[in-house]
C-alpha cells in the first residue's frame, strides 16, 4: 500500500540514548540548545507539522527529564520505554501503531534542526518501498587499514549519508526490525532493516543542516543552524 494523502502518519523518535559520545552530566538529548531542550526542538516540530497524526517517542528507563518538557502532556504524544540499542527502541515504539495501514516517519531525537520542507521532500518520494533523507559524500573517502594508515580510497561515487527522518510502513518496519533483532544483524537505521528484506528504498537528497548533535561541537553549529531558521 503506498503512502497515499490519507495514510495515517506516524513519527516515531528513538530517545533512549545515553549520549556517551556527548559525555555531558545527562543525556544529550536533555541538554539545552536556544533556551529549549533539544528532546523539545524535536517533538515541538514533529507535533506542528501538518501531515504528522501523532508522535511515538521512545525513552530510556530512567529518564528523569521527560516529564518537565513542555512538550510532555501534549494530547498527540505518546510515550514508550525504549530498549537496549537504537533498533529496539524504534520496534517497541512501532509496536504501540494500532492502525496496519499506517506509515512511520521515524527520525532521531538527535537532530532538532529538520525542517518541514524536508519532511515535505520525503513525504513526496515516488514508489512503495519507503524512502530515507540523506545526503551524497562530498570528501574523498579512505578506507583505514588499522594501523593508523590508509590501505584505499573508496570511490565516492554513489556513495551517501543515511539521516533521517526514515520513512516506510509501520507494519513492514516492524516486522523487519523483529526479523533482524532475532537474525543478530546489526541495524543502525531503518533502511538497513528493509534492505535486507530486499527492499531498495529512495534516497532523497535532504538540507545539510540536519545534523545529528553527536560530540559536544555539534552543539554550537546546531544552536547556529537553529538561530538561523528562526531568523
Ligand atoms: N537511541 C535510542 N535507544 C537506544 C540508543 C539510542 O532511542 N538504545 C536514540 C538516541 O536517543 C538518539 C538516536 O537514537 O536520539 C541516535 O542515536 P545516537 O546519536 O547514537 O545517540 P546515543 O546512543 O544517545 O549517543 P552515543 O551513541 O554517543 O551513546
Ligand atoms: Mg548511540
Amino acid at each position: 500500500m503506498p503512502l497515499n494523502p490519507t495514510s495515517l502518519l506516524y513519527a516515531v523518535v528513538p530517545a533512549a540514548g545515553v549520549g556517551k559520545r556527548m559525555g555531558a552530566n545527562r543525556p544529550k538529548q536533555y541538554l539545552t540548545l536556544n533556551g529549549r531542550p533539544i528532546l523539545s526542538h524535536t517533538l515541538a516540530l514533529l507535533l506542528n507539522h501538518p501531515r504528522i497524526h501523532r508522535v511515538i517517542v521512545a525513552l530510556g528507563p530512567e529518564d528523569g527529564y521527560f516529564a518537565d518538557l513542555e512538550e510532555a502532556n501534549h494530547p498527540r504524544l505518546l510515550r514508550v520505554e525504549g530498549g537496549a540499542e537504537r533498533a529496539d527502541s524504534v520496534r517497541l515504539a512501532l509496536a504501540a501503531i494500532p492502525e496496519p495501514e499506517a506509515w512511520a516517519l521515524v527520525h532521531d531525537a538527535a537532530r532538532p534542526c529538520l525542517s518541514h520542507s524536508d519532511i515535505d521532500k520525503l513525504l513526496a518520494f515516488p514508489g512503495e518501498q519507503g524512502a530515507i533523507l540523506a545526503a551524497p559524500v562530498r570528501d574523498t573517502m579512505k578506507r583505514a587499514n588499522g594501523e593508523g594508515g590508509i590501505d584505499h580510497t573508496v570511490a565516492r561515487e554513489r556513495l551517501w549519508h543515511a539521516l533521517t527522518p526514515q520513512l516506510f510502513p509501520a507494519q513492514a518496519l516492524r516486522d523487519a526490525l523483529t526479523r533482524a533483532e532475532q537474525a543478530g544483524a546489526v541495524i543502525t537505521d531503518e533502511a538497513s532493516a528493509m534492505e535486507r528484506e530486499g527492499w531498495h528504498p529512495a534516497l532523497v537528497a535532504g538540507r545539510p543542516d540536519n545534523i545529528k548533535i553527536t560530540h559536544p561541537d555539534d552543539l554550537r553549529l546546531a544552536q547556529l543552524f537553529l538561530a538561523s531558521q528562526e531568523a
